[in-house]
């Protein structure tokens, strides 16, 4: 297994000089490869070009596929046909098709993001795939605005971005149904970037009133966590 100092040079996979990336990675200040505390505020997008297919070729590249283990992060969550998730900070959409599928065409998922452009790509690839089970919602920093309430909150590498997370969640735990849990997943420090602290994972959602349920320590850049409102039944 590669080391976590190794991984911190990558983003979101590789950040290989191509022909095809070369201009784009130019164009993205700070693309990942270099080390070094959080530069951004929270709450931002990671757009940090206009054009959405910039964006959706650094989430969607295949070298993620070999630290990401989307299928076995699907399978760890174990969802069941007919359940309602929220994909919160959806982004381009890694997760979100491949939450719908788990759900099955009974089920909903919710492609939540501040961003406009990462809810049209959605839009646009939902309807290529004929997934009528994705549902995208334009949120505001402070609240998913989910819909209805959902079985699950789902958010990858999108922790960090969230501003106040404590009252975040606190507020966000209405969304869920009796019983319903959120999962979150982000890097670790020294994976990337930009990360969360295991610890100050805890501490903020033992603060919003949660507890946690599962951690999984299958993926190698970044934390897993399940947890539930305390007062959850
Ligand atoms: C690094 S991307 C992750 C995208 C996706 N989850 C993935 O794994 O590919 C983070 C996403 O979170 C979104 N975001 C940032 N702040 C947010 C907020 N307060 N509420 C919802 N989405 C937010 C950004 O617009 C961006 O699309």
């Amino acid at each position: 297994m590669m080391t976590l100092r190794k991984h911190s040079f990558n983003r979101y996979g590789s950040c290989r000089v191509s022909a095809l990336l070369l201009l784009w990675t130019l164009a993205v200040a700070g693309c990942g490869m270099f080390d070094g505390p959080p530069a951004h505020s929270v709450g931002h997008s990671h757009k940090h070009i206009g054009a959405e297919e910039g964006t959706h070729l650094r989430y969607q590249d295949p070298d993620r596929y070999t630290w990401q283990y989307p299928e076995r992060v699907i399978k760890a969550l174990k969802l069941e046909s007919g359940m309602k998730v929220a994909d919160l900070g959806a982004g381009t959409g890694y997760f979100t098709f491949r939450l719908a599928e788990a759900v099955g065409t009974s089920g909903k998922v919710f492609a939540i993001d501040i961003d406009a452009e990462m809810n049209a790509s959605i839009d646009k690839q939902a309807v290529a795939k004929q997934m009528e089970n994705v549902k995208t919602v334009l949120a505001v920093a402070h609240d998913p605005l989910i819909p209805e309430q959902v079985d699950l909150i789902f958010s990858v590498n999108a922790y960090h971005h969230l501003k106040d997370r404590a009252a975040y969640f606190k507020n966000a735990a209405r969304y869920l149904k009796p019983g319903g849990r959120v999962a979150i997943i982000d890097f670790r420090e020294g994976a990337f970037r930009h990360f969360t602290k295991l610890q100050t994972l805890l501490e903020e959602f033992k603060a919003a009133g949660f507890t946690l349920d599962q951690q999984h320590g299958f993926l190698p850049r970044q934390n897993f966590l399940v947890l539930t409102p305390a007062q959850s039944g």
